[in-house]
């Protein structure tokens, strides 16, 4: 057994910068254990990466989970679900072999109508310099139905009556505002008869996914929730209005799954042992030279979904600490850590200056145009490969340093240390 999943039923895993940090990975690593996966938002704006032998998947929708779990795996009622992606994704990954046959959707998740992506498009357009980057895949308007209370859900769709007055009532809303943004409306019988369709496809799937879960952890079983995006792109406490529509924190499992705050065990956040960003959005120690780029190309940093390249620069503890403070986490696996081999030095942020003040917190206010003096603390670096090491104690001295710098810093244990994309590179101390 993976030792950071001793003794506990419940673990949370969350990204703690601004995503990407690898959570594909280490969620397929430590995913045998669990007797059910659970994502708890987002939606087919993720990108998870999972590595097997010389196959290389990348998942948008369907939880990380299910590539190695011996057990359920279910879309939670937090999560918005494009039903033609997730429908795509099973037919894939079940062609190259894989069977899909353990997956359930919560019937309270909101479904991403085609609508949801053109009026993203369209938003995304007409805001020009001022976008927010999205991945254009009708993730926000989604959410902002739900919001608003009009939204579409999973288990409407199972009710023919009750889709029809939803959709018709929606697409009359949407048509009147893709109008005005001068772009192309919808057919009511068109988008009607291909959700039935979709539907009749999924509605094995489709359950009471809460009572599932909260069963399940009552019977003592492994459940493991599976956070996409990151911390920093909370729409609460991140860098608003650059964050996704949900809530990607530990919090966030208990909304997105039903499960109450006091059953879950253990907290393990995702950190990249240097920062990356996509889209747009504040950034203060982001490297736009020559370093950053090195850092691109070892660390292959380009979107899983959207192929774009990732801005890289330092590892931030400013943002670290606050992450660490908001999503309460008990543990850290920290991951990447061969990409910095051979640098000359290796700096982390440990504080800002903005207008001749000091910050040791991350002020909610910072905006891309902010002058942000970043104030930082320099280590050593070193130069051995260290991703076929598997024991702690084959790192090199300065290797060694920056893992305890970084966790003496958070005051919080680095369990894990991944090496390599490889579901073996890993390196276990707890
Ligand atoms: P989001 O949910 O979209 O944030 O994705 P993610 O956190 O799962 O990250 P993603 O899988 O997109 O990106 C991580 C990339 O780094 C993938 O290509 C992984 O195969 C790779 N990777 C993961 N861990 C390591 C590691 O320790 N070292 C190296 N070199 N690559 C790694």
């Amino acid at each position: 057994m993976v030792k950071i999943m001793n003794n506990f039923d419940t673990y949370v895993i969350v990204g703690t910068q601004f995503g990407d940090e690898g959570k594909g990975k280490i969620i397929d690593v430590l995913a045998p254990e669990a007797d059910y996966v659970v994502r708890f938002q987002g939606g087919n704006n993720a990108g998870h990466t999972v590595v097997i032998g010389e196959e290389k998947f990348i998942l948008h929708l369907l939880p990380s989970g299910i590539m190695s779990s011996k057990g359920k795996c279910i879309i939670g009622a937090g999560v918005v679900v494009d039903p033609v992606v997730l429908l795509k994704e099973i037919d894939e990954i079940e062609k190259r072999g894989l069977k899909v046959d353990k997956l359930y959707i919560d019937e309270r998740a909101h479904v991403i109508m085609p609508y949801h992506i053109a009026i993203d498009k369209a938003k995304e357009e007409e805001l020009g310099e001022n976008k927010i980057g999205t991945t254009l895949r009708g993730i926000g308007p989604c959410y902002n139905d739900k919001i608003s209370r009009n939204g579409i859900r999973m288990g409407d769709l199972l009710d023919k009556e009750r889709f029809a007055s939803k959709l018709s009532w929606n697409l009359k809303e949407k048509n009147d505002l893709l109008t005005r943004y001068g772009k192309k409306t919808f057919d009511y019988d068109k988008i009607f008869n291909m959700y039935l369709e979709l539907a009749d496809k999924l509605k094995d799937k489709i359950i009471d996914g809460v009572y599932e879960v909260n069963e399940a952890i009552k019977d003592g079983k492994k459940v493991l929730f599976e956070g996409a995006q990151a911390m920093m792109l909370d729409i609460d406490h991140g860098t608003y209005p650059y964050v996704t529509s949900s809530s990607p924190t530990s919090g966030g499992v208990c909304i997105g799954s039903g499960v109450a705050p006091n059953k879950l065990n253990r907290i393990i956040g995702v950190m990249k042992a240097y920062t990356t960003r996509v889209g747009e959005g504040p950034f203060p120690t982001e490297l736009d030279n020559e370093l950053g780029e090195n850092l691109r190309q070892i660390g292959h940093e380009y979107g899983a979904t959207t192929g774009r390249p990732r801005k890289c620069g330092w590892l931030d503890l400013v943002m670290g600490k606050y992450t660490v403070m908001i999503d309460g986490l008990t543990d850290i696996v920290l991951t990447k850590l061969d990409v910095l081999t051979g640098l000359d030095k290796i700096k982390v942020a440990v504080a800002y200056e903005i207008d001749g003040k000091k910050y040791m917190t991350y002020p909610s206010w910072i905006r891309k145009s902010t002058k942000v003096k970043v104030i930082y603390k320099e280590l050593d670096s070193w130069t051995e490969d260290i991703s076929k090491i598997t024991n702690y104690d084959d790192l090199p001295e300065n290797c060694k340093k920056y893992v305890e710098f970084i966790e003496k810093e958070l005051d919080t244990k680095i369990s894990m240390i991944s090496v390599g994309p490889e579901r073996t590179q890993n390196i276990y101390r707890a």
